[in-house]
């Protein structure tokens, strides 16, 4: 039997005991040995859980003790994760994580360190929740060179966005809903202004490229500038918006941005509504796959975790390598970056604007602006025309 112990009894924490206990049969049967969990560490206490005799506020007896082999890490942030995952690893204990912040921050020093301790560090639950996606990119996606990920990466994110577009639902109310269903962060503010999406992408590049991508090094917005008002405009041109993640390689040169974006319907990111993610993947021979599920949530995200430990209790004394390497990955300015703009300033003349843009497609206004798409134009040229207007609100357009 595999001993395991499960650092915060929070919404992942709690998921997965729950998981381990709802499947611990076939669990047992697929890795050849039951998985129990020994320990709980939290700094609270649980009266009437059922699981409240395994918690514990002592950490070094989790790290001592030789039968725990493996640790699932669901604190969060960067502070206390960080120093129990290191000690733990130390231990030669694998750790298994949906703690995306830690692994953009650190995950690499924490590889190195499973490495040398013939020990594991597995994150399949920090990007997409329950999606399999770092398995994926690891082993099936082995043999391809990938020329690019577009994800949407943040279930909070995804829910305000739906709930916006389909019931016109006001911003503030619909992120409370998020947090009372467990999506959102303990700050919101990470999943809102596009930091949780920004680690997630940093993430899945290194994965994908090899080579470390900060996530300080990708340019990030978040959807709190979005409105109501910007979902009538789409409706007028059947799109809709999305917080995009991507990165993407041309000829050599590598891109990493976060921000909302415009989405058609021909896009198939489109349809991925709620707290849903999914993940578009393109490799150079295989071209385009893509993943989707629960992006957030107690059970999905804890079902990933607990895939994690199981690979961990199989291939004890062994490490497993994610093929992603500590040299930094440099990024490319995006101003070069082409693409549609969808444009909102206060009234002008149409004239003014096709001179400073070129050809655009007018959209119905709203009164008092002029709004409009423009044709492809690289950032630097969307910049420089946009400089001499008024503009309200401007969003990329994603084909
Ligand atoms: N706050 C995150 C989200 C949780 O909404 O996607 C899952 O990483």
């Amino acid at each position: 039997m595999a001993k395991i112990a499960v650092l915060g009894y929070g919404t992942v924490g709690s998921g997965i005991v729950e998981v381990l206990n709802t499947n611990k049969e076939l669990i047992r049967e697929r890795v050849g040995e039951a998985i129990d969990v020994k320990y709980i560490l939290d700094l609270r206490e649980f009266p009437g859980d059922p699981y409240e005799s395994l918690v514990t506020h002592d950490f070094d007896a989790i790290a001592a003790d030789p039968e725990v082999s493996v640790v699932c890490e669901a604190m969060g942030g960067t502070g206390a994760a960080y120093k129990f995952t290191k000690a733990c690893l130390e231990a030669g204990k694998s750790v298994c994580t949906s703690n995306k912040a830690l692994v953009a921050e650190y995950g690499t020093e924490l590889m190195r360190i499973a490495k040398d301790k013939n020990c594991s560090y597995l994150f399949e639950a920090s990007c997409g929740g329950g999606i399999p996606i770092i398995r994926p990119i690891r082993s099936s996606l082995c043999p391809e060179r990938i020329l690019a990920i577009k994800g949407i990466l943040n279930g909070t994110t995804n829910y305000i966005l739906t709930r916006m577009e389909q019931e016109g639902a006001d911003f503030a109310d619909v992120l409370k809903q998020a947090q009372e269903l467990g999506y959102a962060e303990a700050d919101p503010t990470a999943d809102i202004e596009g930091h949780d999406a920004c680690r997630k992408i940093a993430i899945l590049s290194s994965l994908a490229y090899g080579k470390t991508v900060y996530y300080q090094d990708v340019e990030t917005e978040g959807i709190t500038k979005i409105t109501t008002d910007d979902f009538a405009y789409m409706k007028q041109i059947g799109a809709t918006i999305k917080l995009l993640g991507m990165s993407k390689e041309v000829n050599g040169a590598y891109y990493a941005q976060v921000a909302p974006f415009v989405l058609k319907k021909t896009n198939p990111l489109y349809s991925v509504n709620g707290v849903m993610n999914a993940i578009l993947v393109t490799g150079n021979t295989l071209g385009d796959t893509m993943y989707y599920g629960a992006g957030a949530g107690s059970l999905p995200t804890a079902s990933a975790v607990v895939s994690d430990v199981m690979e961990c209790v199989m291939t004890k004394g062994e490490t497993i390598d994610s093929h992603w390497s500590e040299e930094k990955l440099a990024l490319s300015p995006l101003d070069g970056a082409t693409r549609p703009f969808f444009v909102r300033v206060k009234e002008r003349a149409e004239a003014d604007i096709k001179a400073a843009f070129g050809e655009v497609k007018f959209l119905e206004p709203i009164a008092g602006e002029t709004a409009f798409i423009t044709a492809e134009l690289s950032e630097a040229a969307f910049k420089k025309a946009a400089a001499e207007f008024e503009v309200i609100s401007f969003l990329r357009v994603e084909d």
